[in-house]
């Protein structure tokens, strides 16, 4: 059964489903660089099906964020252990950009990680990625570290945390 989470326009947001899976990959490798296995997607999903969202318009895919629970060390609490939601990837195609469909996302997965008692929510950004750091800081995450040379060809990353009440 499908689940629409809101509408923004003719754009539905909704959870994904097994057979939104390809669509998914399809719009990772237009848009980032890091993919992931077939069988990674289909463990997300099977897993945090709440926070595994996509983005919708008229049947046509235009953009999904997709999550993982683990328990860590807090971002936020010296020495405390917590349950972490963790944004693995998030995009949204060229075309479809800043019409408030990635706010929606993580709006959503944030209600998502919620549902499973998160206390905390967290991603690593490229530093450079100036429209998703400043999209991640609207919605309350703040920079908490700098991961030296995280991404392949060298480039570091931001840890980027929110604490979940
Ligand atoms: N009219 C004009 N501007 C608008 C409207 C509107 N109706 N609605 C929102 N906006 C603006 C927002 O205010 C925001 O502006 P700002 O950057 O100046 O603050 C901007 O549009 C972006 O907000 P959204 O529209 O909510 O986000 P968007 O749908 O453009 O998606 C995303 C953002 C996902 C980062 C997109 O740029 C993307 O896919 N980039 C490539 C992939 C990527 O980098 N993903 C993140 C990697 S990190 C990770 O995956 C953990
Ligand atoms: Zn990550």
């Amino acid at each position: 059964m499908q689940v629409i989470l809101r509408q923004l326009g003719d754009c539905n947001i909704r959870r994904a489903e097994p057979s939104d899976l390809i669509s998914v990959m399809e719009i990772n490798l237009k848009t980032l660089p890091e993919h992931y296995s077939d069988y990674f997607y289909e463990s997300l999903l099977a897993e945090l099906p709440e926070a595994f969202i996509i983005a919708e318009i008229g049947g046509k895919h235009v953009g999904y964020i997709m999550c993982k629970t683990e328990y860590g060390f807090s971002n936020f609490k010296k020495l405390g252990f917590v349950k972490k939601g963790h944004v693995v990837s998030i995009a949204v195609l060229d075309e479809y950009r800043k019409k408030g469909i990635g706010r929606a996302l993580v709006e959503e997965s944030v209600n998502g990680v919620k549902l499973r008692k998160c206390d905390e929510f967290y991603l690593e950004v490229r530093c450079s990625n100036n429209e998703a750091v400043r999209l991640y800081e609207k919605l309350g995450f703040v920079i908490r570290q700098q991961l030296n040379a995280y991404y392949r060809d060298g480039e570091d990353a931001y840890l980027m945390a929110i604490e979940l009440d």
